[in-house]
C-alpha cells in the first residue's frame, strides 16, 4: 500500500501513531501532577524497562500532559560525559520560560534567571563547558553557586518551584537515560528531590532508564525508594499490541485480518519497537486492505534485516572484541539472566578476569546486572540475534 501513508514509526524516541497500553501510567502521572501542584505529599515517577519498550515516548507523553496542565517543563537526555549542571540549567531555563509570560511579577522571574545564570556559570568558570546561558539579567551571586552540586541543585530547585507556586502550577524536569548520570549527580538529584518533597515545593524530577536504575538510585541514597515510585514499562499485552497496529491503520481506512494480527503478535512478541518495525513492512508489502497473514510473512525478513542493522547491529558494533566474546557466551546460555560464574565457565576463564568486560558492557548500557551475581541483556531478543550471527 501507499508507503507515503504508512503510519508506523520504528525508531528511538519516535512518537508512535497510537500510544497503546500506557493509560494506567498516564493516569498515575496525572494524579502526581494534581497532588504536587496542590502541595500534597507525593512521590515522583521513574520509568524503567528494556531497550525499545517505549520509555522515551512515554516520558514525552508525560511531558505533554504536564504542559497541558500549564506546568513548566524541561527535558534532559543524560550522557555519561555530560556535566549535569549544564544540562539542568538548560532544561530549567526552558521550563521557566514556558511559564514566565503568565507571571504577573516579571522581577520574580528575573530573580530566578539571575540565580540560574550563577548556577550555570559556576561550571563555565572552571572551563568545563562552553555553554553560555542566553540570559540577559546579571548573575545573582550567593545562591546556587557554591560549587557543591547538592546545595546548588537544591537552592535552584527551590527557587524554580517558588516561581511556579506563584502561578499555582509546578515544574517538571524529565531525565531520560537517568542511569547515565554520574554518581555525584545522582546523589545530588536525590538529595535535592528529598528536600523539595519535604518542603512540598512543586518541582518533580521524572526519570527513565534501564532496569537496574532502581539499584543505581538506592545505592546512592537509601531513601530513594521512598522518593520515587518505580513503574516497570513492559511489553504490550496482546490486546494493546493489536491496538497499536489497528488503530493507526483504521484512520487510513485500512484493516488487518485476524491471521495478520496473530502473525504480528508472534513476530513482535509485544515489544513496541518490533511492533512498529513489522507493522511498517507489512503495510508496504500489502497490495490492498486488509493486510493479511501472508503479507506479514512475506515482509517479515525485511523487518528482521532492518532490525539486525538498526536495532541490534548498531549496538553490537559498540562492543570491543572481549565484550563481544562475553555477550556471545551469555547468549549461548539462553535468554534468562545468567550467572557470571556460568559465563566464566562457558569461556573457561576465572570470573574475576571477566569483570572488566562485564563492567564495560553495563556502562555501555548493553547489559544490566539482574539479581545478585547474574546479568541480562538490556536489548530484547539480543541473545537470539547473537546466536544467529556467524561466529
Ligand atoms: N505504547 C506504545 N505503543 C506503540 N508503539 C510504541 C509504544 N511505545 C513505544 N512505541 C514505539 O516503540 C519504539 C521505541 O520507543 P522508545 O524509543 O520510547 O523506547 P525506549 O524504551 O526509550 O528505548 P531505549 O531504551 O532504546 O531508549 C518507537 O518506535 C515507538 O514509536
Ligand atoms: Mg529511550
Amino acid at each position: 500500500m501507499d508507503p507515503v501513508r504508512n503510519p508506523y514509526a520504528p525508531g528511538a524516541g519516535q512518537r508512535p501513531p497510537e500510544l497503546a497500553g500506557r493509560d494506567r501510567e498516564l493516569r498515575q502521572f496525572d494524579v502526581v501532577l494534581e497532588r504536587v501542584a496542590a502541595g500534597r505529599p507525593e512521590r515522583s515517577l521513574v520509568l524503567t524497562g528494556l531497550r525499545g519498550v517505549g520509555k522515551t515516548v512515554l516520558l514525552n507523553a508525560m511531558r505533554s500532559a504536564a504542559i497541558g496542565r500549564l506546568w513548566g517543563t524541561g527535558k534532559i537526555e543524560a550522557r555519561p560525559e555530560a556535566p549535569l549542571r549544564m544540562a539542568v540549567a538548560g532544561a530549567l531555563h526552558i521550563a521557566v520560560r514556558e511559564v514566565a509570560p503568565r507571571h504577573r511579577a516579571p522581577e520574580r522571574v528575573d530573580d530566578f534567571l539571575g540565580v540560574l545564570k550563577a548556577f550555570a556559570m559556576r561550571d563555565a568558570a572552571k572551563g568545563a563547558s562552553r555553554w553560555q546561558p542566553n540570559i540577559d539579567v546579571p548573575a545573582r551571586r550567593g545562591r546556587a553557586d557554591s560549587g557543591d552540586l547538592t546545595i546548588d541543585l537544591t537552592e535552584l530547585f527551590v527557587d524554580a518551584a517558588s516561581v511556579a507556586t506563584d502561578l499555582g502550577v509546578g515544574i517538571a524536569l524529565f531525565i531520560d537515560e537517568l542511569q547515565d548520570v554520574a554518581p555525584d549527580g545522582i546523589g545530588a538529584l536525590c538529595a535535592a528531590c528529598h528536600e523539595l518533597s519535604q518542603a512540598r515545593a512543586p518541582l518533580i524530577v521524572v526519570g527513565a532508564g534501564l532496569p537496574h536504575l532502581p539499584a543505581v538510585l538506592s545505592s546512592s541514597k537509601s531513601y530513594s525508594e521512598r522518593l520515587f515510585r518505580y513503574l516497570l514499562i513492559d511489553r504490550l499485552d496482546p490486546a494493546a499490541a493489536d491496538r497499536a497496529l489497528s488503530v493507526p491503520a483504521e484512520r487510513e481506512g485500512v484493516a488487518f485480518t485476524e491471521d495478520a494480527l496473530a502473525a504480528l503478535r508472534a513476530a513482535a512478541d509485544g515489544f513496541p519497537y518490533f511492533i512498529q518495525a513489522y507493522g511498517k513492512v507489512a503495510w508496504d508489502a500489502a497490495p490492498a486492505s486488509p493486510i493479511t497473514g501472508a503479507d506479514v510473512r512475506v515482509s517479515a525478513p525485511e523487518a528482521e534485516s532492518e532490525l539486525a542493522v538498526g536495532f541490534f547491529g548498531s549496538r553490537y558494533e559498540r562492543a570491543t572484541p572481549a565484550e563481544r566474546e562475553y555477550m556471545r557466551a551469555m547468549a549461548s546460555l539462553g535468554d534468562r539472566p545468567v550467572g557470571t560464574a556460568e559465563i566464566a565457565g562457558a569461556l573457561g576463564r576465572r570470573p574475576a578476569s571477566l569483570s572488566p568486560a562485564r563492567d564495560a558492557l553495563i556502562k555501555k548500557g548493553l547489559v544490566f546486572s539482574a539479581e545478585r551475581g547474574s546479568v541480562a541483556f538490556t536489548v530484547p531478543h539480543f541473545g537470539r540475534y547473537l546466536r544467529d550471527q556467524p561466529a
